[in-house]
C-alpha cells in the first residue's frame, strides 16, 4: 500500500513537470529525439567498441583481422546460441577460435571493468553488424 502511494506521489510530479515544459513543446521534443537516435544500444556499443574498448584494434567489422570480425562474431553466436556477455566477462568458454584465445583473454581487464549495462550495449553492436 505504502508502495502504491508513493508511486502515485511519483507519477503526479512527473506529471506536473511535463506539463510546465509544455510551452517549449516543439523545441523539447526534437532535442530529445536527436539524443534518443544517437544513444541507441547498437550506437553506444559501437562508441565502446571503438573507445574505450579498443576492440577495433583487432576486430573490423568485415574483414578478420588479428580476430574474427564482427559479422563473424555476430554469425557464430547467433547460430550456436552463445552469450556475448558471460564470453566478455570470462564466464564463458571461447567458442570462435580457441587456439588464439590467449591474446583476446589479455582484454578481459577492460572487459570486466565495464559495467552490465557496457557490455549489452556492445553485444547489441556486434549483432547489429550482422547483415
Ligand atoms: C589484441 C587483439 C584483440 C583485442 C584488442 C580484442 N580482441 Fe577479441 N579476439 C581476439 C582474438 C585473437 C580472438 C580469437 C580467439 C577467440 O576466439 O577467443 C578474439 C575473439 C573474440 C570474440 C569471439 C570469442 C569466441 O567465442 O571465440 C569476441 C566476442 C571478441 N573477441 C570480442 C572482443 C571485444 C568486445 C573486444 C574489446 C573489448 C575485443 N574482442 C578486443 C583479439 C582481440
Amino acid at each position: 500500500m505504502r508502495n502504491v502511494i508513493i508511486l502515485a506521489a511519483v507519477l503526479l510530479v512527473a506529471s506536473c513537470k511535463k506539463e510546465s515544459q509544455e510551452p517549449f513543446g516543439k523545441t523539447e521534443a526534437t532535442t530529445e529525439t536527436t539524443t534518443e537516435i544517437t544513444s541507441t544500444p547498437e550506437n553506444l556499443g559501437k562508441e565502446l567498441f571503438e573507445g574505450k574498448g579498443a576492440c577495433i584494434a583487432c576486430h573490423r567489422v568485415e574483414t578478420k583481422l588479428v580476430g574474427p570480425s564482427v559479422q563473424d562474431m555476430a554469425k557464430a553466436y547467433k547460430e550456436k546460441n552463445g552469450d556475448l556477455v558471460a564470453f566478455l566477462k570470462e564466464e564463458a568458454q571461447p567458442i570462435m577460435d580457441p587456439s588464439q584465445y590467449e591474446i583476446m583473454k589479455a582484454n578481459f581487464a577492460i572487459t570486466k571493468a565495464m559495467s552490465d549495462d557496457e557490455l549489452k550495449e556492445i553485444e547489441a553492436y556486434i549483432y547489429s553488424t550482422m547483415k
